[in-house]
């Protein structure tokens, strides 16, 4: 069985990340949604918010799990057993980021291979951040996130 991990932030999940993931079941046969922590974020919905966001989207596809870790990718992928990454990229700045965060995963943990799909032109231009600041001045984000976290956000930002 084909299984990869698709670690994230998912500061919220946006349409870019389901976009990613549901493009990706036609290439696995098993997709585990990983929130991750990155030390570089300050997050505004907690780790259990965005893992319960992930499995409302995602309730009733059985080749999708989520999940939650704290501590290195590396670790995470060892413990389950699984030897391969799944990333979306949007640009060349993305590009740089996960090409350094891919070569650091590879030398700590050879077997592991990161798959890199690229985002859909549609979605290219889309950020968690963006999104959050959308949303708190009021804006409309429906095109850009599901309507779970479209009213998530609100609550937590309005
Ligand atoms: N389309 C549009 N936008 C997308 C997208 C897509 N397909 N995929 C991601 N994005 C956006 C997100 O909205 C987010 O925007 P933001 O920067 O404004 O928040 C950004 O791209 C990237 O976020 P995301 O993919 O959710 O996660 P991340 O880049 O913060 O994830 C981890 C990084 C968590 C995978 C990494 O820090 C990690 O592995 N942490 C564990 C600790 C570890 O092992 N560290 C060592 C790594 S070498």
């Amino acid at each position: 069985m084909k299984t990869a991990i698709c670690p994230g932030s998912f500061d919220p999940p946006t349409n870019g990340h389901l976009n990613i993931i549901e493009r990706a079941l036609k290439i696995f046969d098993r997709l585990i949604v990983a929130v991750a922590v990155n030390t570089a974020k300050q997050p505004i919905f907690t780790g259990e918010e965005r893992v319960d966001l992930l499995q409302e989207i995602f309730d009733g596809q059985p080749k999708i799990q989520v999940d939650r870790f704290e501590g290195l990718l590396v670790d995470y992928a060892k413990g389950r057993g699984v030897t391969t990454i799944l990333r979306g990229i949007r640009n060349m700045s993305d590009y740089e980021y996960e090409f350094q965060m891919a070569l650091a995963n590879k030398a700590m943990h050879p077997e592991l291979e990161t798959i890199f799909m690229m985002t859909e032109g549609r979605y290219s231009h889309l950020s968690s951040t963006i999104i959050k600041d959308v949303i708190q001045y009021g804006g409309k984000a429906s095109e850009m996130i599901h309507p779970i976290v479209e009213a998530a956000l609100k609550k937590k930002l309005r």
